[in-house]
């Protein structure tokens, strides 16, 4: 299976984004990953929807929205419409309406993913998985970029890949916090196939982070 690198631009410069993502792309990156945080269901507050208008002039590449924010279904039409391709929500943060914010993705054209923490169970995910193009499991807690990885997730990254392979389903999943060169290929292996790298793209020369990635995944 091809896997995907998502570089995650939380970790990037914000002097000079514009120019960053022009070197993921061109190092040969697959997805843009943008961390969108409203403060209230993380800690921190990072980026909203102007930054992703601004950014879809630099690039044709895939936006990765991740959006952990409060009620997202309220603005899942406004993030489409500003730039992005795939739109990921917490379970978290939909309570009953899991199953409608994964239509409002859909019928605004953008691929709908779920994401959970590490302490929320696979199953919440499971009641709206044909209709997903992506799952998300987290390998740190949300909010900030430069943890560390949370190895006892890992399980987590095998049992929804097992039930998309006996359910027959094309859904990708996808691992986000404290990736690095070395604990890359163990989530490969349990499972993942889209990746996503702050601190481990961007702290140094990036199209040298991005080809050691490809190199070891090789
Ligand atoms: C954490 C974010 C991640 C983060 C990853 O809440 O969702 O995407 O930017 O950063 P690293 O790779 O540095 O852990
Ligand atoms: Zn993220």
């Amino acid at each position: 299976m091809q896997i995907k690198l998502a570089p995650s631009i939380l970790a990037a410069d914000v002097r000079s984004l514009g120019e960053q993502i022009s070197q993921i792309e061109k190092a040969g990156a697959d997805y843009v990953h943008i961390d969108v945080m409203d403060g209230v269901f993380v800690p921190n507050i990072s980026f909203g929807i102007p930054i992703v208008e601004g950014l879809r002039s630099c690039t044709d590449m895939f936006f990765d929205v991740h959006l952990m924010i409060e009620r997202p279904i309220d603005h899942v039409r406004d993030f489409v419409k500003a730039g992005a391709d795939g739109i990921t929500v917490h379970v978290e943060t939909c309570g009953d309406d899991l199953y409608k914010t994964v239509i409002e993705i859909l019928g605004n054209g953008a691929k709908p993913a779920v994401a959970i923490r590490p302490d929320t169970p696979v199953d919440l995910i499971l009641p709206v998985l044909d209709q997903l193009s992506m799952v998300l499991i987290m390998t740190v807690y949300p909010g900030y970029g430069g943890q560390k990885i949370i190895k006892e997730t890992y399980s987590k990254i095998n049992k929804i890949r097992n039930i998309i392979n006996d359910r027959g389903l094309d859904v990708d999943v996808e691992v986000d916090g404290g990736i690095t060169l070395d604990n890359v290929c163990e989530v490969r292996d349990y499972g993942a196939n889209v990746i996503v790298a702050g601190t481990s793209i961007f702290r140094g020369d990036i199209g040298t982070n991005v080809a050691a990635f490809r190199d070891v995944l090789r």
